[in-house]
């Protein structure tokens, strides 16, 4: 599919805030259909006990108990995101479950002040910030060499795949400001990782991408 000329061609954090702002209360019931896309992608991250995560755009925290199953009570997980609701979320979250070894850092992936290398990095349907190259060096330049990582999002179907295509539209202007990229929404993360792979299905819709920095 093809995006209309200057329409969405670079993510904008600003819009996306405001998007999540409306999105935050109801975010979960939201994502339960690709609840197993998300358990796919984590397993990619290949976690062992005490391993430290950075869950980059973690909204609302649906990845941290998959992530915390992995990782164990001696494990870490940074989250970032904007979004001040979408992590007011991930707090309750937190709350609720007494999870400790939990650091949020309300910012950008871009401009996202971390501190030391962890094993691992977690996508999970976060487009805008897979088409910022500066978002992914910061990131990355926080991880150990050898840490996986892993992505998981929306991808044009096939041009006959129309239902998908649809599907894929309708959830994209809702979720991302940039449209550009939706061929292939991993580019510039896997051009940046060794071994990389990625799985697609027949007739598109997601993908999962993983690989090795
Ligand atoms: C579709 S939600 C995904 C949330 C979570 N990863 C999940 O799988 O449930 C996209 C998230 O990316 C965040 N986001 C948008 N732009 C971002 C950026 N530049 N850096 C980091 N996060 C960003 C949004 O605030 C939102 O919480």
């Amino acid at each position: 599919m093809q995006v209309p000329p200057g329409r969405g061609r670079r993510p904008d954090a600003g819009l996306a805030v405001a998007q999540y702002r409306r999105r935050a209360e109801h975010y979960d019931l939201e994502l339960i259909a690709f609840e197993p896309v998300r358990r796919a992608a984590i397993a990619r991250l290949e976690l062992r006990q005490g391993a430290a995560v950075i869950d980059v755009g973690c909204g609302t925290g649906l990845s941290f108990a998959p992530l915390k199953e992995r990782i164990g009570p001696a494990g870490r997980i940074v989250g970032i995101d904007p979004s001040p609701e979408m992590l007011a979320q991930a707090r309750r979250r937190m709350q609720r479950h007494r999870w400790s070894g939990i650091e949020l850092v309300e910012a950008t992936a871009q401009s996202a002040v971390l501190h030391g290398r962890a094993d691992a990095a977690l996508f999970h349907f976060t487009h805008d910030v897979l088409q910022d190259e500066a978002a992914l060096d910061n990131v990355l330049a926080h991880l150990k060499s050898g840490a996986r990582v892993a992505a998981a999002g929306l991808q044009w179907g096939p041009a006959w795949s129309l239902p998908v295509n649809l599907f894929v539209l309708g959830a994209a202007l809702y979720s991302v400001t940039c449209l550009a990229g939706l061929e292939r929404p991993w580019r510039l993360l896997t051009a940046r990782l060794r071994d990389a792979q990625v799985h697609t299905p027949p007739v598109g819709g997601y993908y999962i991408a993983c690989g090795r920095v």
